[in-house]
């Protein structure tokens, strides 16, 4: 079974003032939270514990937003990240979470459209390797970039290079073995006073155990990390909203699909949204039912 982590911490100082007295994952991507995105996609995989670290005055808006998961047939667990001292820092905070089980890490600014999360799901449960994914991007020196031979073997990995070694950038969704703990012990901070999710990578791509995974060719990814990102992610989330009339992130759609939730906790839902599209949409998918 695989546990989730659903990191939603960080300064986000590119969004100030916005960001000053509210967190940057509850901020709006057209018509619902920046965080419904992220778990819809851990429900959509299959994960149905799932740890939320956030800020320490954040955690419990959180918990007033999404509750103990039961309404998404999940169980959340809150866990606080005291500073924001890197991505990598998730796994020392969940420890005690994590256990002996396989994790899957998500970063709670990250959306993905059409990109099977099943499918993802079942190639990274496989087997005890660490999982990447590479996706193309026209400017990879932003983000963490791969690049990989024609068989696959990963040949470099690096955090906003200034001279990528390919145009494949690694989205922030990763996925370990509960060994990925003590890796998180054993790493140096960076220079920016971090512990970088890509040194975590690079100790597995040296142990040879670093696979990639290539999502589908029409999988779009956004890192709503600015101003900018979160706006053409607005833009495409209500476009595609409009011309298909389904929600796009969605987690109690995703959790009634997975069968974990019935007609009873959809219409709790619904009752809750009743005067907003999204409880119209609930509304629609119970009648369906
Ligand atoms: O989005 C994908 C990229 O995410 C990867 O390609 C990079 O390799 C990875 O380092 C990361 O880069 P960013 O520059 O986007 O990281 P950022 O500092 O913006 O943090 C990403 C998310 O993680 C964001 O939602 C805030 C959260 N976060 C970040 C840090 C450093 C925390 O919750 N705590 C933290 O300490």
């Amino acid at each position: 079974m695989m546990k989730g982590i659903l990191l939603a911490g960080g300064k986000a100082t590119r969004f100030r003032p916005a960001t000053q007295a509210v967190s940057k994952q509850l901020l709006c991507v057209y018509d619902k939270p920046l965080i419904y995105y992220p778990l819809t996609m851990l429900i959509e995989m299959g994960i149905q514990e799932i740890a939320i670290i956030a800020a320490g005055e954040t955690v419990d808006v959180y918990r007033k937003l999404l509750g103990d998961g039961s309404r998404f047939g999940t169980t959340f667990t809150y866990l606080t990240q005291p500073e924001p001292g890197g991505i990598a820092q998730a796994f020392l905070i969940a420890r005690h979470f994590i256990g002996k089980e396989k994790v899957c890490l998500l970063l709670g600014d990250n959306i993905f459209l059409n990109a099977h999360p099943n499918r993802i799901a079942a190639m990274a449960a496989n087997t005890d390797n660490a999982y990447i994914l590479a996706l193309p991007h026209r400017n990879p020196s932003q983000y963490g970039v791969v690049s990989c031979s024609r068989r696959g073997e990963v040949l470099s990995i690096e955090e906003k290079p200034q001279k990528p070694q390919s145009h494949f950038i690694v989205p922030g969704l990763y996925f370990y073995n509960a060994s990925v703990v003590q890796t998180a012990e054993n790493l140096q901070v960076s220079p920016r006073g971090e512990l970088e999710i890509t040194d975590i990578n690079k100790y597995y791509w040296k142990k040879s155990t670093l696979k990639v995974i290539y999502p589908s060719k029409k999988t779009k990814w956004f890192d709503a990390g600015c101003p900018e990102d979160l706006y053409h992610a607005v833009r495409v989330v209500r476009q595609k909203q409009k011309q298909t009339g389904k929600q796009i992130g969605c987690p109690e759609e995703a959790a009634f699909r997975q069968g974990w939730i019935g007609r009873r906790e959809l219409e709790q839902s619904m009752r809750q949204n009743c005067h907003s599209a999204y409880g119209q949409y609930l509304m629609e998918l119970m009648e369906h039912a």
